[in-house]
């Protein structure tokens, strides 16, 4: 049987140059597209700015909506900073979805450990409005539940629209979730991973 019909592919690719091993994680959307899910270090940002700005760009209205809980016609200056400026592996990680073919990006999620509780993390997913609803997003909320365990985040929290039924859906997948209502809309969702 062909394995890549039933199930993920985790292909671990090591490249042994000069000391250095670069590992490749490989899995396929419901559509059968082959995707892999990059780190995004702090050698990246000026990539990740870039990135950042044309997925922005390309994202529906409502998906800004839901990301950012306000409307957003741009991403400010101080947005950008905050979302590529601070991220170091270690307290803000990155991590992007590709097109394994392409390289072209797909989907962007990230978590911030809490300042005040070191074992919690604030997380947020997007995925282009085209290849939503296909595994993207639980691919890498999977991929960061995983890289924050391994960096002693026990809950992850986020504040989502209460309707977003994508994003709670997508927060189960990596632990029980529970949900205390915000007000004007929202929700606090809190997981344990
Ligand atoms: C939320 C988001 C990241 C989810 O990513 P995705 O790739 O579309 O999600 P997946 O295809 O992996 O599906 C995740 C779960 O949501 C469910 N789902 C997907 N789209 C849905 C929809 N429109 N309504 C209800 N459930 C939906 C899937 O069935 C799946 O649940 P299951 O595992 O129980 O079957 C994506 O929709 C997105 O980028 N939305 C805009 C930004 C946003 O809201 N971010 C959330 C901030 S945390």
């Amino acid at each position: 049987m062909d394995p890549y019909t039933r199930w993920t592919l985790t292909e671990v690719l090591s490249i042994r140059e000069v000391g250095l091993v670069a590992t490749f994680t490989l899995e396929r959307l419901a559509d059968g597209s082959l995707v892999s899910v990059v780190a995004v270090g702090p050698q990246d940002r000026a990539r990740l700015r870039a990135e950042l700005i044309e997925g922005f760009a390309r994202l529906s209205p409502e998906s800004r909506f839901s990301r950012f809980l306000m409307a957003m016609p741009r991403l400010t200056s101080e947005q950008l900073r905050r979302l590529v400026d601070t991220v170091d592996d270690r307290d803000h990680v990155a991590l992007g979805l590709e097109l394994a073919e392409s390289g072209t990006p797909i989907g962007l999620g990230r978590f911030v450990r809490d300042s005040v509780v070191p074992t919690s993390a604030d997380v947020a997913v997007t995925v282009a409005d085209e290849w939503q609803g296909k595994g993207a997003g639980t691919i890498l909320i999977r991929a960061l539940a995983a890289a924050a365990k391994k960096r002693g985040v026990r809950h992850f929290t986020a504040l989502v629209l209460a309707d977003n039924l994508a994003s709670l859906a997508m927060l189960r997948a990596v632990g029980r979730v529970t949900r205390c209502e915000h007000g004007g809309g929202a929700a606090d969702m809190t997981v344990e991973l």
